[in-house]
This record gives C-alpha cells, sequence and structure tokens, in this order.
C-alpha cells in the first residue's frame, strides 16, 4: 500500500466527524491564543506546538519535552507564501523545493528574518521552515491566520527528549501525559519518520536528515548535488546548524537494542524454543516461527511501510516484557537511508536512562 493511499486522514469525514474536527480546531486556537501547547497530528509524525510568534509559550515546549534550550524548533507554517515574513534570505533553490514538495515532509533551514525569537531558533541565525501535509494541522494553521494570527506554529516532535518520536495520539498521551492540555487526534501518521532536513542558509544545499523526500529528488528541484551533514566546513563554525534529530543517540527505547543479520535471525527463529530469555524481534522477512517464546512482530518489507511502523513497533516492544530488542537488519539500498538512519541512532540510545 502506498504511502498516499494510507492517508486515512484524507477520507471525506461525515457530519459528526467534522463538527468534531471544527470543536478541537476551535479548542486548539483558543489553548494556542492562551499561550498554551496543542500537540498536533502531521503527515511525518505528532508534533508539540506553540504559536511561534510567542517565545513564552514556545519555551513550555522546551520545558515539556526536557529537550536542551539551543535545539532550535521547525516552524510549521500554513503556505509558502509565508516564507518572506519567517526568512531573510529566500533563494531560488528554496521556492523551488517549496514548489516541488510543500505540503510534505521536507524542512528547509534559511536564514531567519529579523523578529524571529531566539527561543525558538536556539540563538541560531537560520530557522526551519515546512508546511506540513496534514489536513487537520492546515486547517488549524489557516485558522489561526484567519483570526488575525501568525499562521506558524513551532513544533518538534511530541516526545521526551531523545526517546521515540510518537505517530499516532494515543503514543502521544503515554509520551507526554497532561504536560500537553490539548491532542488533536489526525488518526495514524502517513510517513511514520521525520521530514527531510536540507540546510540552503549557506550556499550549497545540504542534507541534514534524510526522510521521505530523497536527496535525489531534492537534487533534481536544485540542479545540483546536495552536500551530506558530514561534509560541513567546520564543527567549531558557530553558525552550523544543530540538528537533535542528528545526533548519535536519538530516537530511542529504554530497552537493550541489538542488530542482527537476516542470516541469524533465522537461527534465532530455529532455536527460540530453547532460549532462556524473552526478546522482543522486529524482522521485514522472516515471519514468527511456530511456537516461539519471542515476541516477534513482522513488518513490510518496502522502505515506505516500514518507515510507516516502525516507529509504533519499537514503542509496542519497549512497553512489553521483554529482555531486549532484536532488529533484522535493513537491506543496503538508497530506498532505506532514512528508516537506516534512525535505526541506528535508536540502537546508539538504546537502554539508556531519559535525559
Ligand atoms: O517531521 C518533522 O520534522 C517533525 C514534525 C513534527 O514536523 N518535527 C521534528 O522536529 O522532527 P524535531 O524538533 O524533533 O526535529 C527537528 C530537527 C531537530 O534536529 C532540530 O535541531 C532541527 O530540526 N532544526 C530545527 N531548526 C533548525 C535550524 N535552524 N538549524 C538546524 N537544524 C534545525
Ligand atoms: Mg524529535
Amino acid at each position: 500500500m502506498s504511502a498516499a493511499e494510507r492517508k486515512e486522514s484524507d477520507l471525506p469525514l461525515d457530519e459528526s466527524a467534522e463538527s468534531a474536527a471544527a470543536e478541537n480546531i476551535a479548542r486548539a486556537l483558543a489553548l494556542l491564543n492562551a499561550g498554551e501547547l496543542v500537540a498536533i497530528p502531521t503527515e511525518t509524525v505528532y508534533g508539540l506546538a506553540a504559536d511561534a510568534r510567542n517565545p513564552a509559550a514556545v519555551a513550555k515546549i522546551f520545558a515539556a519535552k526536557g529537550r536542551p534550550r539551543q535545539h532550535p524548533l521547525i516552524v510549521h507554517l500554513a503556505d509558502a507564501a509565508q516564507l518572506d515574513d519567517w526568512a531573510s534570505e529566500v533563494p531560488p533553490a528554496a521556492r523551488a523545493l517549496a514548489q516541488a514538495f510543500w505540503p510534505g515532509p521536507l524542512t528547509m533551514i534559511l536564514k531567519r528574518a529579523a523578529g524571529v525569537s531566539d527561543v525558538l531558533t536556539g540563538g541560531a541565525s537560520t530557522v526551519g521552515l515546512r508546511v506540513p501535509a496534514h489536513p487537520l494541522t492546515l486547517r488549524l494553521l489557516h485558522a489561526m491566520r484567519a483570526a488575525g494570527g501568525s499562521g506558524a506554529l513551532a513544533a518538534p516532535s511530541a516526545n521526551r527528549f531523545g526517546r521515540i518520536s510518537p505517530t499516532s495520539a494515543a503514543h502521544v498521551r503515554a509520551e507526554l501525559g497532561d504536560a500537553v492540555p490539548l491532542v488533536l487526534d489526525g488518526g495514524a501518521c502517513a510517513v511514520g519518520i521525520e521530514s527531510t532536513i536540507v540546510d540552503l542558509s549557506r550556499g550549497e544545499p545540504r542534507l541534514l536528515r534524510p526522510g521521505q523526500i530523497s536527496a535525489a529528488s531534492i537534487a533534481a528541484v536544485c540542479g545540483r548535488p546536495l552536500l551530506c551533514h558530514e561534509q560541513q566546513d567546520s564543527a567549531a563554525d558557530s553558525d552550523v546548524p544543530r540538528a537533535s534529530g542528528t545526533l548519535a543517540a536519538h530516537y530511542a527505547p529504554q530497552t537493550p537494542m541489538r542488530l542482527v543479520t537476516s542470516a541469524d535471525l533465522a537461527i534465532l527463529a530455529a532455536t527460540a524454543a530453547n532460549e532462556t530469555k524473552r526478546c522482543g524481534i522486529i524482522s521485514h522477512s522472516l515471519a514468527a516461527p511456530p511456537a516461539s517464546q519471542h515476541l516477534w512482530l513482522r513488518l513490510p518489507a518496502d522502505a515506505a511501510g516500514y518507515a510507516h511502523d516502525f516507529y509504533a513497533a519499537l514503542r509496542q516492544l519497549d512497553a512489553a516484557p521483554v529482555d531486549r530488542i532484536i532488529v533484522e537488519a535493513l537491506p543496503d539500498d538508497e530506498a532505506w537511508r532514512a528508516v537506516a538512519d534512525r535505526l541506528q541512532r535508536a540502537l546508539t540510545g538504546a537502554g539508556e536512562s531519559c535525559e
């Protein structure tokens, strides 16, 4: 099934669902106007949002997530017409990328406009911008603007810092509980992993975080190849963007995790009955063997399907009584780059205590 077909939230709403949605949007607007936080659905993962023009409200996001203050937030816009309100320089490549991919899972880092709060950018001279492709959140953004407000929501993923990003409203509640007064329920996220981030603030476009929109398709629109994160001029450059999604340990469960080859997983499946430890297993090629004592999750064998289910699977196994999580190695293929990136960071951070 393609990601587009999976967008449950795009289905026409019946009348009662429509009035519930309208009521929730009105509640969300009132909370945002009062400087409170609202969790929002996006096509990638759920976000924890505040009015991007209200620094006191934005500061609450950092407190609720336990996120270091110098880690900048993405600003979600209603449409590309707002680019110039937030960025002081919008190169032609940025306009072309917005035209090609917005609304959609692409975040662009641009030089920030005057008046963009330090709270939001962590003091950086740049700002991250994207137009999310979720009908409920787009509706909220447009409603904010229609009411004379900013029409802009600052929102990181709605998880505690370093932990697994939420891909359903229930995940957000489990993650943040009462720290968020309202979770707008927009169903399961269609993409399931965070947006691609491309830095256009320093000349050559650079890929900071891989995502569903590939480096190749961004390069095709820009008309030149992308530099990757590792090719940055100097780590000591204070203007080098800081991206928590680029930390080695991130998106991580509390249960220890291990990566195994498909061949080793097959051996483990054959000998499962003799094991004393109970493992949670994420496989994309092998079905659960009969009478396995392990908790075996089989994810789709295509990258988009796997990305859709990956965080939910990690979360499920992290909550289950298993000693460790074992993940089957992913195909070594460009299509798997973004999920492989998230898996690697989860492996690095797994088993560490919450910051
Ligand atoms: O798909 C997504 O991008 C989701 C949804 C909610 O939109 N958001 C998300 O936010 O993943 P967060 O905060 O979990 O990750 C955003 C990443 C962080 O690594 C942050 O450091 C980076 O974007 N970022 C934001 N502004 C930046 C800037 N000015 N320069 C460099 N990196 C920036
Ligand atoms: Mg995050």
